[in-house]
Protein backbone atom coordinates (compact mmCIF):
# COMPACT_ATOMS: atom_id res chain seq x y z
CA UNK A 1 0.00 0.00 0.00
CA UNK A 2 0.97 3.56 -0.88
CA UNK A 3 2.71 5.36 1.79
CA UNK A 4 1.16 9.11 2.79
CA UNK A 5 3.13 11.34 1.45
CA UNK A 6 4.62 14.37 3.78
CA UNK A 7 5.43 17.92 2.04
CA UNK A 8 7.02 20.36 4.21
CA UNK A 9 4.45 23.37 4.34
CA UNK A 10 6.54 26.52 3.35
CA UNK A 11 9.37 24.38 4.21
CA UNK A 12 9.96 23.33 7.82
CA UNK A 13 8.40 26.81 8.90
CA UNK A 14 8.13 26.26 12.50
CA UNK A 15 11.55 26.13 12.87
CA UNK A 16 12.83 28.47 10.25
CA UNK A 17 11.21 31.39 8.50
CA UNK A 18 8.75 30.01 6.13
CA UNK A 19 9.67 29.71 2.25
CA UNK A 20 13.58 30.23 2.64
CA UNK A 21 16.16 27.86 1.69
CA UNK A 22 17.28 27.34 5.69
CA UNK A 23 13.47 26.35 5.52
CA UNK A 24 13.75 24.15 2.82
CA UNK A 25 17.08 23.04 3.25
CA UNK A 26 16.05 21.86 6.75
CA UNK A 27 13.08 20.06 5.37
CA UNK A 28 15.51 18.06 2.61
CA UNK A 29 17.12 16.86 5.63
CA UNK A 30 13.96 15.57 7.77
CA UNK A 31 13.18 12.78 5.77
CA UNK A 32 10.14 14.53 4.06
CA UNK A 33 9.36 13.54 0.58
CA UNK A 34 8.09 17.22 -0.35
CA UNK A 35 8.18 20.32 -0.27
CA UNK A 36 5.76 23.43 -0.94
CA UNK A 37 6.06 26.27 -1.82
CA UNK A 38 4.18 29.78 -2.73
CA UNK A 39 4.59 31.87 -5.79
CA UNK A 40 3.90 35.16 -6.77
CA UNK A 41 4.87 37.81 -9.58
CA UNK A 42 7.46 40.99 -8.59
CA UNK A 43 6.31 44.05 -10.63
CA UNK A 44 9.12 42.87 -13.85
CA UNK A 45 7.16 39.69 -13.79
CA UNK A 46 9.61 37.71 -11.91
CA UNK A 47 8.03 34.51 -10.35
CA UNK A 48 8.93 35.05 -6.16
CA UNK A 49 8.51 32.64 -3.49
CA UNK A 50 6.51 34.10 -0.72
CA UNK A 51 2.89 33.29 0.81
CA UNK A 52 1.28 36.58 1.46
CA UNK A 53 0.14 38.96 -1.13
CA UNK A 54 1.79 41.93 0.94
CA UNK A 55 5.99 41.53 2.59
CA UNK A 56 5.39 43.61 5.89
CA UNK A 57 4.83 40.12 7.75
CA UNK A 58 7.62 37.97 6.59
CA UNK A 59 10.16 40.59 5.99
CA UNK A 60 11.39 44.11 6.46
CA UNK A 61 9.26 45.96 3.71
CA UNK A 62 5.93 47.37 3.55
CA UNK A 63 3.65 47.25 0.44
CA UNK A 64 2.91 44.78 -1.76
CA UNK A 65 4.66 41.99 -3.75
CA UNK A 66 3.46 43.54 -7.17
CA UNK A 67 4.42 46.94 -6.52
CA UNK A 68 8.27 45.69 -5.91
CA UNK A 69 10.81 44.86 -9.01
CA UNK A 70 13.33 42.18 -8.08
CA UNK A 71 16.07 44.32 -7.14
CA UNK A 72 14.06 45.91 -4.68
CA UNK A 73 12.62 42.70 -3.61
CA UNK A 74 15.76 41.45 -3.00
CA UNK A 75 17.14 43.50 -0.88
CA UNK A 76 14.48 42.67 2.09
CA UNK A 77 15.42 40.85 5.11
CA UNK A 78 13.11 37.69 4.87
CA UNK A 79 14.30 36.10 7.88
CA UNK A 80 14.61 38.64 10.95
CA UNK A 81 10.63 38.76 11.76
CA UNK A 82 11.51 35.10 12.64
CA UNK A 83 14.97 35.08 14.36
CA UNK A 84 17.81 37.39 13.86
CA UNK A 85 20.02 33.94 13.32
CA UNK A 86 18.52 34.45 10.36
CA UNK A 87 18.46 38.16 9.37
CA UNK A 88 20.99 36.94 5.97
CA UNK A 89 17.86 35.32 4.28
CA UNK A 90 16.33 37.22 1.04
CA UNK A 91 13.10 36.52 -0.92
CA UNK A 92 14.19 33.67 -3.22
CA UNK A 93 13.40 33.87 -7.04
CA UNK A 94 11.52 30.73 -8.63
CA UNK A 95 14.76 30.09 -10.38
CA UNK A 96 16.81 30.03 -7.77
CA UNK A 97 14.89 27.68 -5.91
CA UNK A 98 14.47 25.03 -8.69
CA UNK A 99 18.45 25.14 -9.27
CA UNK A 100 18.77 24.09 -5.55
CA UNK A 101 16.00 21.67 -5.56
CA UNK A 102 16.11 20.22 -8.85
CA UNK A 103 18.86 17.67 -7.82
CA UNK A 104 17.12 16.59 -4.66
CA UNK A 105 14.92 13.28 -5.27
CA UNK A 106 11.84 15.20 -3.73
CA UNK A 107 8.01 15.99 -4.82
CA UNK A 108 7.11 19.38 -5.41
CA UNK A 109 3.46 21.69 -4.70
CA UNK A 110 4.00 24.76 -6.24
CA UNK A 111 1.03 26.87 -5.16
CA UNK A 112 0.08 29.95 -7.36
CA UNK A 113 -1.00 32.43 -4.89
CA UNK A 114 -3.79 33.52 -7.41
CA UNK A 115 -6.37 33.75 -4.76
CA UNK A 116 -6.47 37.51 -4.15
CA UNK A 117 -4.29 39.01 -6.85
CA UNK A 118 -4.78 37.57 -10.44
CA UNK A 119 -1.03 37.69 -11.66
CA UNK A 120 -1.46 37.96 -15.02
CA UNK A 121 0.13 34.57 -17.07
CA UNK A 122 1.64 33.67 -13.83
CA UNK A 123 0.78 29.92 -14.91
CA UNK A 124 2.39 29.97 -18.55
CA UNK A 125 5.88 31.60 -16.57
CA UNK A 126 5.50 29.06 -13.57
CA UNK A 127 4.97 25.99 -16.15
CA UNK A 128 7.79 27.43 -18.66
CA UNK A 129 10.25 27.82 -15.55
CA UNK A 130 9.50 24.01 -14.20
CA UNK A 131 9.96 22.99 -17.48
CA UNK A 132 12.89 24.32 -18.34
CA UNK A 133 14.14 22.80 -15.10
CA UNK A 134 12.57 19.59 -15.57
CA UNK A 135 9.94 19.43 -13.45
CA UNK A 136 7.45 18.61 -14.61
CA UNK A 137 7.10 14.99 -13.64
CA UNK A 138 7.31 15.58 -10.40
CA UNK A 139 5.66 18.76 -9.91
CA UNK A 140 2.15 19.82 -8.69
CA UNK A 141 0.18 22.97 -9.31
CA UNK A 142 -2.39 23.94 -6.92
CA UNK A 143 -4.31 27.16 -6.28
CA UNK A 144 -7.71 27.81 -4.65
CA UNK A 145 -8.38 30.14 -7.52
CA UNK A 146 -10.02 27.70 -10.04
CA UNK A 147 -9.31 29.31 -13.02
CA UNK A 148 -5.89 29.27 -12.47
CA UNK A 149 -6.24 25.62 -12.65
CA UNK A 150 -8.22 25.53 -15.91
CA UNK A 151 -5.67 27.41 -17.31
CA UNK A 152 -2.77 25.18 -15.96
CA UNK A 153 -4.87 22.07 -17.69
CA UNK A 154 -4.99 23.91 -21.05
CA UNK A 155 -1.49 24.52 -21.70
CA UNK A 156 -0.50 20.80 -20.71
CA UNK A 157 -3.62 18.55 -19.91
CA UNK A 158 -0.71 15.91 -18.66
CA UNK A 159 0.50 18.61 -15.91
CA UNK A 160 -0.54 17.38 -11.92
CA UNK A 161 -2.78 20.30 -10.76
CA UNK A 162 -5.02 20.37 -7.68
CA UNK A 163 -7.78 22.42 -6.75
CA UNK A 164 -6.76 23.66 -2.86
CA UNK A 165 -10.18 24.45 -0.98
CA UNK A 166 -11.64 25.17 2.72
CA UNK A 167 -14.88 24.75 1.74
CA UNK A 168 -17.89 21.82 1.74
CA UNK A 169 -19.36 21.33 -1.58
CA UNK A 170 -21.03 18.71 -3.02
CA UNK A 171 -19.10 16.54 -4.93
CA UNK A 172 -16.37 18.26 -3.94
CA UNK A 173 -13.94 15.73 -6.21
CA UNK A 174 -16.05 15.87 -9.02
CA UNK A 175 -16.19 19.57 -9.26
CA UNK A 176 -12.19 19.43 -8.85
CA UNK A 177 -12.04 17.26 -12.16
CA UNK A 178 -14.26 19.40 -14.12
CA UNK A 179 -12.27 22.00 -13.82
CA UNK A 180 -9.28 20.41 -15.00
CA UNK A 181 -8.41 19.24 -11.77
CA UNK A 182 -6.02 15.83 -11.00
CA UNK A 183 -5.96 15.98 -7.50
CA UNK A 184 -7.30 17.89 -4.34
CA UNK A 185 -6.00 19.72 -1.64
CA UNK A 186 -8.03 19.91 1.24
CA UNK A 187 -8.49 22.14 5.24
CA UNK A 188 -8.09 19.10 7.61
CA UNK A 189 -11.38 19.69 8.74
CA UNK A 190 -13.23 18.95 5.55
CA UNK A 191 -11.18 15.09 5.75
CA UNK A 192 -13.37 12.31 6.14
CA UNK A 193 -13.50 8.94 5.45
CA UNK A 194 -16.51 9.03 2.77
CA UNK A 195 -14.28 12.53 0.77
CA UNK A 196 -11.10 10.13 0.26
CA UNK A 197 -12.92 7.26 -0.69
CA UNK A 198 -14.88 8.96 -3.44
CA UNK A 199 -11.26 10.83 -4.29
CA UNK A 200 -9.82 7.68 -4.90
CA UNK A 201 -13.08 5.81 -6.66
CA UNK A 202 -12.29 8.56 -9.44
CA UNK A 203 -8.16 7.74 -8.81
CA UNK A 204 -8.06 11.37 -7.52
CA UNK A 205 -5.31 12.07 -4.77
CA UNK A 206 -6.11 13.81 -1.77
CA UNK A 207 -4.09 15.39 0.24
CA UNK A 208 -4.70 17.67 3.42
CA UNK A 209 -3.02 20.94 4.84
CA UNK A 210 -1.98 22.06 7.43
CA UNK A 211 -1.71 19.16 9.28
CA UNK A 212 0.80 19.82 12.87
CA UNK A 213 -0.94 18.09 15.27
CA UNK A 214 -0.07 14.48 15.64
CA UNK A 215 -3.99 13.45 15.99
CA UNK A 216 -4.69 14.63 12.76
CA UNK A 217 -1.65 13.43 11.39
CA UNK A 218 -2.67 9.94 12.45
CA UNK A 219 -6.17 9.95 11.12
CA UNK A 220 -4.42 11.10 7.35
CA UNK A 221 -2.21 8.47 7.68
CA UNK A 222 -4.81 5.75 8.81
CA UNK A 223 -7.12 6.93 5.92
CA UNK A 224 -4.27 7.21 3.47
CA UNK A 225 -4.57 10.05 2.29
CA UNK A 226 -2.50 10.59 -0.68
CA UNK A 227 -0.29 13.58 1.17
CA UNK A 228 0.09 15.94 3.99
CA UNK A 229 1.25 19.22 4.21
CA UNK A 230 2.67 20.44 7.46
CA UNK A 231 5.25 23.02 9.10
CA UNK A 232 7.04 20.15 11.65
CA UNK A 233 8.16 17.38 9.27
CA UNK A 234 10.40 16.21 11.34
CA UNK A 235 7.78 14.42 13.48
CA UNK A 236 5.41 13.63 10.14
CA UNK A 237 8.38 11.46 9.45
CA UNK A 238 8.97 9.82 12.75
CA UNK A 239 4.39 9.44 13.04
CA UNK A 240 4.66 8.08 9.87
CA UNK A 241 6.47 5.18 11.27
CA UNK A 242 4.18 4.37 13.91
CA UNK A 243 1.00 4.14 11.81
CA UNK A 244 2.27 2.68 8.19
CA UNK A 245 4.65 0.70 7.32
O1 LIG B 1 -0.99 24.23 -0.23
C1 LIG B 1 -1.45 24.00 1.06
C2 LIG B 1 -1.49 25.28 1.84
O2 LIG B 1 -0.27 25.92 1.68
C3 LIG B 1 -2.62 26.21 1.43
O3 LIG B 1 -2.77 27.30 2.25
O4 LIG B 1 -2.49 29.62 2.98
O5 LIG B 1 -0.88 27.89 3.76
O6 LIG B 1 -0.82 28.66 1.40
P1 LIG B 1 -1.68 28.40 2.60
MG1 LIG C 1 0.60 27.41 0.39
Amino acid sequence: MKKTLIYAHRGASKIAPENTLPAYQLASESGADGLEIDVQLTKDRVPVIIHDESVHRTTNGTGFVQDYTLEQMKKLDAGSWFSTNFSDCSILTLDEFLCWFQPLSMVLNVELKTNVIEYKDIELIVYNALKHHQMLDRTVLSSFNLNSITKIHDIDPNVQTAFLTSTKRYNLEKFAKHHGASSLHVKYRLLDKRLVKQCHSISMPIRVYTVNRPLYMQKCFKLRCDGIFTDVPHEAVEYRQKFQN
